[in-house]
């Protein structure tokens, strides 16, 4: 029953049913929504009811390193909490868990398979600004951005930076290890290399521990892989098993020509490792779900140029990117500031929030007249390469996962005994950043502290979902804040990181930092 123009959520592990359902949607002119597995019922249901589907495709269960993970009672109690359920939820069963189905609901993806050859749907033509997909990413607030991807300016930013940025073309093995349910998924695991005619590889593994930290090598080896991309998290868990690359000797990876690494600033000893052990360029390069593919690269297809480690390189064609100072002007090359794309932005890079014209003037365009404002912030040097430094608001990126620190913020101040929180991400040298929160009780509270703060760990572990790794939360006395009661994040997140601490001057009682100076710099 799904028609042009319905919403289908898709919340799947990496098998191929996944991008099989994603090119149905896209075959009949439906909108398909991916949600990733590794997010809980709660962030599911909230998904669900922004995204209003007629229907639910999922799977019986995911297979991570630890345990195998059933998805169907996820799906259920995500269903129940939403208010704009789907009226079907087809699942694949796989061989390691059956999923109970719900008679009248739910429908088995084989049977409903076995339906479609006897009447297979035809193809459904779409404007080329159609809404081709919705995935949702993390903003500042508890509540995701659902960015809008049309169909004609995607497939010309896909087609042309396949080519032109990553050097693939028809025939050629590509191998984007992430996940579908992220834009580098969606990108380059599903449209780009199938619009291009390339040979895209699916990987449900890990770096790690499936079982060892040659996977990525052995899987190079096998499929003769001419290009991998995937996120410095995952080089850098590499790295710490097998610092020697040892398990890279063992395998013949002389197909693979270059390696791709984005979804958070590529550090220098990570692109320094990489570069020393394959042999081939190293390539960082920058951008958003909001932009769908690179802002900033090296590209390698077009004009391949002088690599400088902690640089994701120029401004791809299409991009006219500026860093500006707090009033929107220009800043000077060296000069830190908020990275911003002048407008118009090039095809591809989202018309819209999805249903919410509003919040995407307001998120993206209203900071600075005449710009796009990405929320990092960095410099560009002499030379015109781009350094991107960390986002400038409240978000975070942990293992390559993008995290609202606010919609941690909003599961902790559930509990009962919390009277304020901050969540704020710091430096971690495998996953680039995590979160810390720090609570301060209701007065009266006699609770011990440990079981508050392991209640607080199964929150937001229950509610948001396992990505957030969040596992550290200390109580407090205060926390910093203005006199008009915002917290100062900002100034927290550079105690912590042992930067000189910007004290605005509208500080409410600045002797709060000296008792949490101490508790921020713990674990430097
Ligand atoms: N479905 C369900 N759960 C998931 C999940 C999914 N799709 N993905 C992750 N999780 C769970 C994990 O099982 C883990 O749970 P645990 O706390 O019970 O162990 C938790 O979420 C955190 O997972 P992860 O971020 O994968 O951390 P890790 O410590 O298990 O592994 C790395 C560390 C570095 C190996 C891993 O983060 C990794 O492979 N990162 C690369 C990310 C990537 O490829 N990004 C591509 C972007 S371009
Ligand atoms: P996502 O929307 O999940 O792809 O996350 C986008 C955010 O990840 C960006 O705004 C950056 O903060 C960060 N990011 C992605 N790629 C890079 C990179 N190459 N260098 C630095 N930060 C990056």
């Amino acid at each position: 029953g799904v028609e042009k123009g319905d919403r289908v959520v898709i919340y799947m592990p990496m098998i191929p049913e996944a991008v099989i359902a994603m090119l149905a949607c896209a075959r009949i002119g439906a909108v398909h929504s991916v949600v990733f597995g590794g997010f809980a019922p709660h962030e599911l249901a909230i998904r669900i009811d922004d995204a209003k589907p007629k229907v639910l495709v999922t799977a019986s269960c995911g297979i991570e390193p630890s345990r195998t993970i059933a998805y169907k009672p996820m799906v259920d109690r995500a269903i129940e909490a939403a208010e704009h359920p789907p009226s079907a939820v087809v699942v694949k069963q796989r061989p390691e868990v059956a999923a109970d189905l719900m008679e009248g609901r739910d429908l088995d993806w084989d049977v409903a398979m076995r339906l479609g050859r006897t009447s297979p749907a035809g193809v459904v033509e779409v404007g080329a600004t159609d809404p081709l997909y919705i995935l949702y990413t993390s903003g500042t607030t508890g509540k995701p951005k659902g960015v809008v991807r049309d169909n004609g300016g995607h497939a010309v930013a896909m087609t042309w930076s396949l080519a032109n940025v990553y050097d693939i073309g028809a025939g050629d093995v590509w191998w984007a290890a992430s996940d579908v349910g992220r834009v580098v998924g969606h990108s380059y695991i599903v449209y780009a290399p199938l619009l291009a005619g390339a040979t895209t590889l699916m990987y449900e593994g890990k770096p790690v521990g499936t079982p060892d930290a040659g996977a990525f090598w052995r899987v190079i080896a096998e499929h003769r892989v001419k290009a991998l991309f995937t996120a410095p998290t995952a080089i850098r868990a590499i790295k710490k098993e097998d610092p020697a690359a040892v398990h890279v000797g063992e395998y013949d990876i002389s197909s693979l020509e270059l390696l791709f690494l984005a979804g958070e600033r590529l550090d220098p000893d990570t692109f320094a490792w990489a570069t020393q052990h394959l042999g081939v360029p190293v390539v960082d390069n920058w951008w958003q779900t909001e932009t769908g593919w690179p802002i900033a690269a090296n590209l390698r297809g077009l004009e391949p140029m002088e690599l400088k480690a902690g640089s994701p390189s120029v401004p791809v064609p299409g991009y006219d990117v500026r860093v500006l100072d707090p009033d929107g002007a220009p800043l000077p090359a060296g000069s830190e500031g908020a990275i911003a794309i002048k407008l118009p932005m090039p095809p591809g890079t989202l018309p819209t929030l999805w249903g919410d014209d509003e919040r995407y003037v307001n998120s993206y365009l209203s900071t600075h007249e005449g710009y796009y404002l990405s929320g990092d912030g960095g410099f560009i040097d002499q030379d015109g390469y781009l350094y991107v430094m960390g986002r400038t608001d409240d978000v975070i990126n942990v293992a390559g996962h993008r995290l609202s620190t606010g919609a941690m913020e909003a599961v902790i101040s559930q509990h009962p005994a919390v009277a304020e929180c901050a969540v704020i991400g710091l430096a971690d040298p495998l996953k680039g950043q995590l979160p810390r929160g720090f609570v301060v009780l209701n007065a009266g509270v006699e609770a011990d502290p440990d079981d508050i703060r392991s209640e607080l760990v199964a929150m937001v572990r229950e509610e948001i979902g396992a990505v957030a790794a969040f596992r550290a939360v200390d109580v407090v006395g205060g926390l910093p804040k203005t006199r008009s009661g915002k917290i100062l994040r900002r100034t927290m997140r550079d105690i912590a990181d042992g930067k000189q601490a910007q004290v605005p001057s509208t500080i409410e009682d600045a002797g709060v930092l000296d008792t949490l100076t101490p508790v921020l710099r713990q674990g430097e």
